[in-house]
């Protein structure tokens, strides 16, 4: 399975993504979880990386495309994984295929998780996230069992520095500019799966599957 997730920030992609690479049994890769694994070390890369971060910008193509390729060349990724928030330009996606085509590997499919603005605000306002293994929580929507801790590794739950209100309208807007080209990039190679993010996770989740298993697996 070579899954991307695609969609704008808070739309859901790091819930549904988890959710898919723990179903198909590959890593779930994200680029925004590298680089906050790096900011977090606080190593020189690291905080040039904080600074795009923080500010609701990209990171360059060149830093961006090698972390990911250098993790997607690991050893647990030789049978496929699920890419969540890359490619997010089409240098990006260039600099995908040209990996995928080194090693002989297809894209199965892209999925577009879409919802509009005012839920994005919503959910990133009551998210918190585990600073030890990344999965994201919310106060309302999905808390953990015990207040205000990660499920899996106890780790104290954060917020995210990039989810302060104005970071978020520039990361909506850095979304609308450079990334949402790349839904007609996939569409017209026939690989775009559109799911709607709106609904509760599990609703989503359901959405998700079936979509998927039509198209992966063709049934
Ligand atoms: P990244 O970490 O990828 O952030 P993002 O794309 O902005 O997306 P988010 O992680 O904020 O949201 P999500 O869609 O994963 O939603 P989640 O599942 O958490 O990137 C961060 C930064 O890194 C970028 O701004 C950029 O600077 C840099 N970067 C990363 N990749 C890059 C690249 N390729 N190129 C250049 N720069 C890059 O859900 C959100 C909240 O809602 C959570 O609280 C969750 O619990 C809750 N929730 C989820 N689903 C539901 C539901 N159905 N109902 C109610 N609540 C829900
Ligand atoms: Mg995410």
């Amino acid at each position: 399975m070579r899954l991307v997730f695609l969609g704008p920030p808070g739309a859901g992609k790091g819930t549904q993504a988890k959710a898919v690479a723990a179903q198909y049994d590959v890593p779930h890769v994200s680029s925004g979880d590298i680089f906050r694994a790096e900011i977090a070390r606080e190593s020189p890369l690291g905080r040039k990386l904080k600074s795009y971060v923080d500010a609701g910008r990209l990171v360059p193509d060149e830093l961006t495309t090698e972390a990911v390729t250098q993790r997607l060349g690991d050893r647990d990724c030789a049978d496929g994984w699920v890419l969540d928030g890359f490619p997010r330009t089409e240098g990006q996606a260039k600099a995908l295929d040209e990996v995928l085509e080194r090693s002989n590997a297809k894209l199965q499919a892209v999925v577009y998780l879409a919802l509009d603005g005012e839920r994005i605000v919503e959910r990133m306002a009551g998210r918190r996230v585990c600073p030890k293994c990344g999965r994201p929580y919310h106060v309302v929507h999905l808390p953990p069992r015990s207040d205000e801790r990660c499920d899996e590794c106890g780790t104290a739950l954060v917020r995210r520095e990039d989810d302060v209100p104005e970071t978020v309208r520039q990361r909506l807007a850095t979304f609308e500019r450079q990334t949402a080209p790349l839904v007609g990039y996939y569409e017209r190679r026939g690989l775009l799966l559109r799911v709607g993010g709106e609904g509760t996770p599990d609703e989503v989740r359901d959405r998700l599957f079936e979509k998927l298993q039509d198209a992966v697996e063709g049934g």
